[in-house]
């Protein structure tokens, strides 16, 4: 063979490797609104920055007549490239080659590229599509899993890992991405589930659509699972590089800066109106977040899910942040199971990669009720508890309004060493709202008022105490007077405020003791 012919056979094998599971099945994905799996790689990456790794790999299967079924690369691409400029390593599932399903092989491929971004500090992206575990290969596929599993865990807070859900994933398909940081879905496209429909009906006898079990929709808005939902590939491939654009590449480094002109000391009146007088009154935390951040641009993550928190990223003066936030708008902004695991599982993120956070405070305490305490609202409550106390990176905390009972606490106050908090004039820091304080401290003087003048005087006297109690512990100088707070400031200087503590934090030092790992309330 002459050097010509060795050169067409190697583009032969390109042919033939990017051919994947040939045209019918690409038309196929096509048709139902799906890029294919080297589309989508083009499409997330920097024009030209792929280098694509292990390119004619092939499966090792003889069984089930699946020697005569051999696709070059196996249906997985991997490899690296550049988003922004930065490195990131990808993997990307074919469903057109049996169904992107995992095989001993393509397992190792992925090891590979997630080996190497451990080795060099650089983000994971797995774009997830794939019927699971090949069924063909038996055991040899689900240790391929456990071998990409052990990954997961191994590279969780070393490098950021993100997976996008872009068709089918069934069976040992959902259990990676279980494990990374954030989870995009397709709508209409996209499920996840470990047993499909057809399992769960002949086991529970229950009868569920594809969608209803494991769509875009519920897993961004009932189960948690998802953390973004897009409408289509090309949207959700460039919310991944726009979720990029808040994170470093690795633990070791800081969040990239991106310059802006927003003023530092931007004032705006209308924050100092923005709580109402009515302190029941709901009022969207989300007018206050887009109001003091760089460019009123707020990339809220999990949006549609456990809304009486908000969790996202934004910048101050360039300076990429985590937000959280309680929500007054939804469930007057109370704490309950869900909320607190959504926003513990953020701060952990934030605190793994050096980003600092920005805690939004207002909060009535957490949701009574029966389902609240048998679901185990003490150890999911204390999630979100553990996750503020344990995290080092800068913290500045902003009280809009209530801080009451154990919320308080949890909320990124200065006593489990939060750095920088402020308090608006309308805040009302104290163990419960003036009206639950008042019947249980003056039940005596109550009822003694409702033996001697009935209910008119029961009420009158109640609204007395109300006032009373509301005076004395119902703003934010109690706390201020104890340095509690480390100042109460004009809601419109917020930005101002924010933006000078996260400059002077910016050298922070500080560490947990040594230790091999704490043990979250899991
Ligand atoms: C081998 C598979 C496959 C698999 C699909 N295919 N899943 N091949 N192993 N797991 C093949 C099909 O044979 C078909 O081949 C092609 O992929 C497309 O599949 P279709 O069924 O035609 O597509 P669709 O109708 O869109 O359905 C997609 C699907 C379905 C819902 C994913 O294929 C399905 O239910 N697959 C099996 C899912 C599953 O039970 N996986 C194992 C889970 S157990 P042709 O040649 O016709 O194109 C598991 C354990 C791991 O994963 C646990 C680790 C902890």
């Amino acid at each position: 063979m002459n050097i010509e012919q060795k050169l067409l056979k190697l583009q032969e094998r390109d042919r033939l490797a990017e051919a994947g599971g040939g045209e019918e099945r690409r038309a196929r994905e096509h048709k139902l609104g799906k890029m294919t799996a080297r589309e989508r790689i083009e499409f997330l990456l920097d024009e030209g920055t792929f280098e694509e790794t292990d390119k004619f790999v092939t499966h090792r299967t003889t069984e089930f007549g699946m020697a005569e079924q051999v696709v070059l690369g196996d249906g997985f691409v991997t490899g690296y490239g550049r988003i922004e400029g930065r490195l990131v390593f990808v993997f990307a599932q074919d469903f057109t080659v049996f169904g992107g399903s995992l095989s001993e092989t393509n397992a190792a491929k992925i090891v590979k590229v997630m080996d190497q971004a451990a080795r060099v500090g650089a983000p994971v992206i797995g774009l997830n599509d794939s019927g699971g575990a090949r069924i063909q290969e038996g055991v040899r596929s689900l240790a391929g899993y456990a071998d990409i599993f052990l990954r997961n865990v191994l590279s969780s807070g070393v490098v950021p890992q993100i997976s996008a859900i872009m068709g089918p994933c069934a069976g040992g398909a959902v259990y990676s991405p279980s494990m990374t940081d954030f989870i995009l879905m397709v709508d209409k496209t996209a499920y996840m589930f470990i047993t499909g429909p057809e399992v769960i009906k002949a086991v529970t006898h229950e009868e569920v659509s594809k969608d209803e079990l494991g769509g875009a929709t519920t897993h961004n808005t009932k189960s948690g699972v998802a953390h973004f939902m897009a409408h289509d590939d090309a949207e959700c491939l460039s919310m991944i590089r726009e979720l990029l654009s808040f994170m470093p590449s690795n633990n070791l480094e800081e969040p990239p800066r991106k310059p802006t002109n927003d003023p530092i000391d931007r004032a705006d009146e209308k924050l100092d109106t923005v709580v109402p007088a009515e302190s029941n009154l709901p009022y969207d935390i989300k007018d206050v977040i887009t109001k003091v951040v760089d460019d009123e641009y707020f990339f809220e993550v999990q949006e549609h899910y456990a809304r009486n928190i908000v969790i996202g990223f934004a910048r101050f003066n360039g300076r990429p942040v985590g937000i959280v936030a309680n929500q007054p708008n939804f469930l007057a902004g109370v704490l309950d199971i869900n909320s607190s695991i959504k926003a513990a599982r953020f701060v952990r993120f934030c605190d793994c990669f050096n980003i600092p956070l920005v805690t939004f405070e207002d909060v009535p305490g957490f949701l009574p009720g029966v389902q609240q305490e048998l679901g185990g609202i003490i150890t999911h409550g204390a999630k979100l508890l553990y996750a503020f106390a344990e995290a080092t990176v800068p913290k500045v905390t902003i009280i809009t309004r209530k801080a009451y009972g154990g919320a308080y606490c949890v909320m990124s106050s200065k006593h489990i060493r939060s750095d920088v908090n402020y308090a608006w004039p309308t805040a009302e820091i104290a163990v419960m709202g003036p009206d639950g304080a008042v019947n249980i401290v003056y039940r005596r003087e109550l009822d003694k008022a409702q033996k001697e003048g009935g209910d008119a005087a029961y009420a009158a006297a109640r609204a007395e105490k109300i006032e009373e109690f509301r005076e004395k512990f119902a703003n934010p100088y109690v706390a201020a007077e104890r340095g509690y707070v480390d100042g109460v400031i004009r809601p419109r200087d917020t930005r101002k405020k924010i933006i000078q503590a996260l400059e002077m934090l910016d050298g922070k030092r500080d560490k947990n003791p040594p230790k091999k790992h704490g043990n979250i309330p899991l």
